[in-house]
Order: C-alpha cells, then sequence, then structure tokens
C-alpha cells in the first residue's frame, strides 16, 4: 500500500520516502521508456516489477508514442495483463529474435550481476524467452541487490510431478549443492503447479553457492529437473530503485 495515499500524508502535504511499489513502479517504467522503440519485439516478464513494465507498454502503445510492437509474454498471469491493456502478442515459435526482455528477479548479485529467479513460480518460461533477447533488461528495488546467489532468497528448481519425492532428494544431494535443503514449494495443501504443469522445489542455502556455473550445470543432469533459477551471464544492464534514486549496472 502506498503511504503517500494515506489521508493524513496527503492532507499534511507531506513527502514520504517511496514505498516498495513506486520503486517498483519507477524501475518498471524507466527499462520501457530507455530500452524500448518503435518496431520491436519484447518479451514482458512476471511478477509485481515487470507488471509496471507491461503497464507503461501498454500507455505508451495507447498513447501513439509507441508504435508496431509485438510482445512475448513469460507467464500465463503476464499475458492476461497484456491483453487486457491491447498489446499484440506473439510466442517464440514465430518471433525467436527479440530485442529486449524486461524482467524483475529475486536477487540480483552485485558483482556479476547473476539472478536468482523463479519466486514467482515463472523462471522457465522467463528463461527460455530472456535467453532469446539481444538486450535483458532487470529492473528491482535495492532490496534485490546482494552479495552472491543462495542465501538471500531459496533458489527455485522446476521438475516434473513424476517421481518429484526421488527428484527432490537427488537435487539435494548434489555436490554443488551441498548442505541444502530442498522442499517442495505448496499452495495450501497441494504442491505449487507451475503454468507448464510442474512443481518447483526450493533450495535453501546457508552460506553463497561458491560455484553458480558448475550448480546450474549439475542441476540440469538430474533427469526429472526441467530448469532452474539461476540465470547466468544474461543481464545487459540492472535498473535499480533505491531511496537514493535509481542507478544502471551493467
Ligand atoms: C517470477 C520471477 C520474478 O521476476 C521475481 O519473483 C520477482 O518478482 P517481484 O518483482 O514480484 O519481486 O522470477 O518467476
Amino acid at each position: 500500500h502506498s503511504r503517500l495515499s494515506a489521508p493524513w500524508a496527503r492532507s499534511s502535504g507531506m513527502r514520504m520516502m517511496a514505498t516498495q511499489d513506486e520503486l517498483k513502479q519507477q524501475v518498471g517504467y524507466k527499462a520501457v521508456d530507455d530500452y524500448v522503440k518503435s518496431g520491436m519485439v519484447v518479451g514482458l516478464g512476471t511478477g509485481s516489477t515487470a507488471a509496471f513494465a507491461v503497464e507503461r507498454l501498454g500507455q505508451l502503445l495507447k498513447d501513439g508514442t509507441l508504435k508496431d510492437i509485438i510482445a512475448i509474454p513469460t507467464s500465463i498471469r503476464t499475458k492476461e495483463q497484456a491483453e487486457g491493456l491491447g498489446i499484440p502478442l506473439t510466442t517464440l515459435d514465430s518471433h525467436p529474435n527479440i530485442d529486449v526482455a524486461i524482467d524483475g528477479a529475486d536477487t540480483v548479485d552485485n558483482a556479476t550481476l547473476a539472478l536468482v529467479k523463479g519466486g514467482g513460480g515463472a523462471l522457465l518460461r522467463e528463461k527460455i524467452v530472456e535467453v532469446q533477447a539481444k538486450e535483458f533488461i532487470v529492473i528491482v528495488d535495492e532490496s534485490k541487490m546482494a552479495d552472491g546467489v543462495g542465501p538471500h532468497f531459496d533458489l527455485p528448481v522446476e521438475i516434473i510431478q513424476f517421481c518429484h519425492e526421488h527428484i527432490r532428494r537427488e537435487v539435494e544431494n548434489l555436490p554443488s549443492l551441498k548442505g541444502c535443503k530442498a522442499v517442495l514449494r505448496m499452495s495450501g495443501d497441494k504442491p505449487y503447479v507451475t503454468d507448464n504443469a510442474n512443481y518447483i522445489v526450493d533450495c535453501k542455502f546457508d552460506t553463497p553457492i561458491k560455484d553458480p556455473v558448475q550448480a546450474g550445470a549439475e542441476l540440469l543432469n538430474v533427469v526429472g529437473v526441467v530448469e532452474h533459477g539461476l540465470f547466468l551471464g544474461m543481464t545487459t544492464a540492472c535498473i535499480i530503485a533505491g531511496k537514493d534514486g535509481i542507478s544502471v549496472k551493467t
């Protein structure tokens, strides 16, 4: 909730510090304003931050600032939002070359801009789309910035439903994930199901993953793992909103 909308704040004319939602809106809007040009194929991310970028794209198409955009959503949720805003949509099948993709993240490593994604459960579609983008713009509030990946946000791994307990144990036992605890994500009393009809295990770490590249390779080697939420070497630029304003890391 916006603290600015509190009646006492409005009537007293006080300018409060930006709320987290306002920071997300700032980066979502800036990504579209700075990186999307008419005629582009645009990858649309998933989550509360990416939703602001989708909103902005809808606005700029509606007022004619942008023309001839075609977009590829990374989840059913984003597809529905984009459809509601009248954004023309396509798929990778007909448009495999994306000019720019914009998405949030759960963790951004300060040093490498490696990401952990999948908190919202959309990591598979996000990765298949964003890996095709010439420019991948990550939008976050400063709470997502961290040193290393692993302990700050549980690493989501999408797995098939069949023998999921066996797959969960296999993940936990990987050498480069040593000491992690893999927990099946639940939605109420049932396992959470992704847009691709798979499950997710969230891997908890006490310390940063030593070798994320190796961890990613080992995860993909487990039969039954579909994809993991480590997005390595993909980020073109990261737009960060904090209490001192907006900064861009490349
Ligand atoms: C979804 C994601 C999201 O980008 C991530 O969870 C960030 O979401 P939010 O902007 O709501 O914090 O990876 O799978």
